[in-house]
C-alpha cells in the first residue's frame, strides 16, 4: 500500500491557472480541506507541479487512483459559455470520481440553502433567503443573490453582482463583474450579461447583453466566450 497517495478524503483540483491557486488557496485556509494535487489535461501537464503540488494528467486519473479515490474539484471559467466545465465535471463523473463543493466560510447563506453538488461560493457572498442553486454554479466573491431566486446548473455569477428579489438565472449563464438583474426577471439559458450591464427585462437564449439599461449585441454567448478562461 502506498501511504503517499491521496485518499478519498483528499481533493484534487482541477486547473494550473489562477482560478485553481485561488480555490487550492481557499480550500487550505478558509475550508481547512487537504489538497493532494492539481489537475490538467495531458497536453497542459507538461511542469509536473503548481504550487508546489503535484499535477497529474486528466486522461490518467483512473489508473493512478484505482480506488480510494479523491474528489475532484474543477473552477474552469466561463469558456464556451460554461461549457467546458459542464463537460468535464460530466467526464470526471463517467470516470468514476465525484465531485466536491468549496463554500467560503466567510460566505453568508441560511443552512437550508438549497444547493447543487459542485457549488464555488466565494468569500462574502451573499444567498438571501428562499434563494436556491443549482449544480456546478460559481458564485464569486461579493456577489449579492436575492430572495427566491432560482440560480440554474453551470451558472458563472461574477464578483459584485446585484439581482433583485425572484430573479431567475437560466443554466450556463454568465452574469459579468458588478452587473445588476432588476428583480423578477428571467435571465434565459446561456445568456452573457457584461460587466456591469442593468438589466431590466427578460433575456433569450444565448445572448449577449450590455449597458444600463442592457441592449443585445449581434455575438452569441459561444463566440464571445469562445477564448475566455
Ligand atoms: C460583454 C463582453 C463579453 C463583450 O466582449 P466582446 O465579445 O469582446 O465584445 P466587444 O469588446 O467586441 O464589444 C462589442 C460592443 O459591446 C460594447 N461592450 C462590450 N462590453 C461592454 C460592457 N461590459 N459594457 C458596455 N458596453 C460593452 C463595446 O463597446 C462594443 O460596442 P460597439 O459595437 O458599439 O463598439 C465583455 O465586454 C464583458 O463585459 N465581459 C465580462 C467581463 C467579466 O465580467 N469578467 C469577470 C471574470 S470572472
Amino acid at each position: 500500500m502506498n501511504h503517499n497517495l491521496p485518499s478519498a478524503k483528499d481533493m484534487l483540483v482541477f486547473g494550473n491557472r489562477s482560478m485553481a491557486s485561488m480555490v487550492w488557496h481557499g480550500l487550505t485556509h478558509d475550508a481547512c480541506r487537504q489538497v493532494a494535487g492539481f489537475v490538467v489535461n495531458k497536453a497542459y501537464a507538461t511542469t509536473g507541479q503548481h504550487e508546489g503540488l503535484p499535477l497529474y494528467a486528466f486522461e490518467d486519473l483512473a489508473d493512478i487512483f484505482p480506488d480510494n479515490r479523491p474528489e475532484l474539484i474543477i473552477p474552469v471559467g466561463s469558456v464556451h459559455i460554461n461549457g467546458i466545465r459542464r463537460s468535464l465535471c460530466e467526464q470526471a463523473r463517467a470516470l468514476g470520481f465525484s465531485l466536491g463543493s468549496y463554500v467560503s466560510r466567510k460566505a453568508s447563506y441560511f443552512p437550508d440553502t438549497p444547493m447543487g453538488e459542485h457549488c464555488l461560493v466565494f468569500e462574502h457572498a451573499v444567498i438571501q433567503s428562499f434563494a436556491r442553486l443549482g449544480s456546478n454554479v460559481v458564485l464569486r466573491s461579493g456577489a449579492n443573490i436575492g430572495h427566491h431566486n432560482v440560480i440554474e446548473d453551470h451558472c458563472f455569477i461574477a464578483t459584485g453582482v446585484v439581482t433583485g428579489g425572484n430573479v431567475s438565472i437560466g443554466e450556463q449563464s454568465f452574469i459579468g463583474l458588478g452587473a445588476i438583474i432588476r428583480d423578477g426577471v428571467t435571465i434565459a439559458p446561456r445568456s452573457l450579461i457584461g460587466a456591469g450591464a442593468v438589466v431590466l427585462r427578460d433575456t433569450e437564449p444565448d445572448g449577449v447583453y450590455v449597458g444600463n439599461p442592457a441592449r443585445k449585441i449581434a455575438k452569441t454567448s459561444l463566440e464571445a466566450t469562445s477564448d475566455a478562461s
